[in-house]
């Protein structure tokens, strides 16, 4: 059985380590909100759908601690805490929006009723995810042709969401529909994802993985490897721009060049249609040593300046179709987003 990505076991959310993959597995136990907050602060646990529901068992730990003081106090401090550790993915904040409207709800509630109501909530969200991803790769595997290359940037697979994944359930439902799928995995600088994370969550499945570095898919796709792209997000916006891990925007204008369809994988928990467009999405700038140094080895000289955004934004033309548990919603994508928005 694959290792999960993170659990709730007796008041304790548990995360698998994921700066430490692939050479060390290991759990990190979280018992406090600082605790979880420091761990998405840190990457141990990352990805958008995985950082939300990580977030959401956080509140749940923050109400707890708050049972002999003032429960909705500590839900709003909770909420403001988490509120502060990534900016990019907004299934953060979705998340800490739904946590917070549970509280409200039950404000004249015991606090014991309110704790117990918050531990459910963020149980449903674990459970919602996964069924959604579920829903996701059926959608997905219908594009994927009987023989495919099919590459990926970053990780949308397990390790990035409850389990599953986003991009890569899209892998895995079509294979157990009988399609034969190669993934060509890119390493994904500066934090190799991809080489780390999703080449190692592959492998574990016994699923075709081939790991390119950033600078080969021109060639991949130059030489007829790759019949189509799917990557995951961390916010859609209401037009259909999408951000994504840095260097997604340089696979989808090579993608077009070579007319190979390029996917976003995505729950509609992504989706933010308070955002007109993806100027407006706010992108996560991480420090200079993630591109200075690998694995703690100094690769640059000193003093030279260094730019480290986390993510950059594909604009919607580039993009055949969002897949979400809603289905794969097609341009124009200002209509499509707006239509499910109306029914969710
Ligand atoms: O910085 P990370 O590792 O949290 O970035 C992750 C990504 O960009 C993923 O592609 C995205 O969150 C989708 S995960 C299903």
């Amino acid at each position: 059985m694959r290792v999960k990505t993170l659990e709730w076991r007796d008041g304790t959310l548990y995360l698998l380590d994921q700066r430490k993959l692939p050479a060390v597995v290991e759990t990190v136990a979280c018992r406090t909100v600082e605790e979880v907050a420091r761990a998405i602060e840190t990457m141990v646990v990352r990805g958008a759908p995985a950082i939300g529901a990580a977030a959401a068992f956080g509140v749940a730990l923050g109400a707890r601690a708050g049972l002999k003081d003032d429960v909705q106090r500590a839900v709003t401090e909770a909420c403001q805490r988490l509120g502060q550790t990534r900016p990019t993915a907004v299934n953060l904040f979705w998340a800490l929006r739904r946590m917070q409207a549970r509280a409200s709800e039950l404000a004249c509630r015991p606090p014991s009723e309110v704790a117990a109501a918050l531990e459910a909530e963020a149980e449903a969200i674990y459970r919602e995810d996964i069924a959604q991803n579920r829903r996701i790769g059926e959608f997905g595997a219908a594009l994927v042709p009987p023989r495919a290359g099919l590459l990926t940037h970053c990780n949308a697979g397990a390790l990035a969401t409850v389990d599953y994944g986003t991009a890569l359930a899209v892998v895995r439902v079509a294979r157990e529909q009988g399609k034969e799928v190669h993934v060509y995995a890119d390493e994904t600088r500066p934090f190799l994802q991809g080489a780390r994370l999703t080449a190692w969550e592959l492998l574990e499945d016994g699923i075709p993985v081939t790991l390119i570095t950033d600078n080969m898919a021109a060639y991949a796709m130059a030489k007829g490897l790759v019949n189509l792209v799917v990557v995951g997000a961390d916010r859609v916006a209401a037009n259909g721009d999408v951000a994504n891990k840095i260097g997604t925007y340089g696979v989808a204008i090579l993608a077009r060049e070579h007319g190979i369809p390029f996917y976003v994988a995505a729950p509609w928990s992504t989706v933010d249609l308070s955002i007109p467009d993806g100027a407006a999405i706010p992108i996560e700038e991480r420090s200079p040593e993630e591109v200075t140094h690998v694995f703690g080895q100094r690769v640059a000289p000193e003093g030279v300046a260094v730019l480290n955004p986390a993510f950059d934004v594909t604009p919607h033309s580039y993009i055949a179709g969002i897949i979400t548990e809603h289905g794969v919603l097609r341009p124009p994508f200002d209509r499509a987003l707006a239509e499910v928005g109306r029914r969710e």
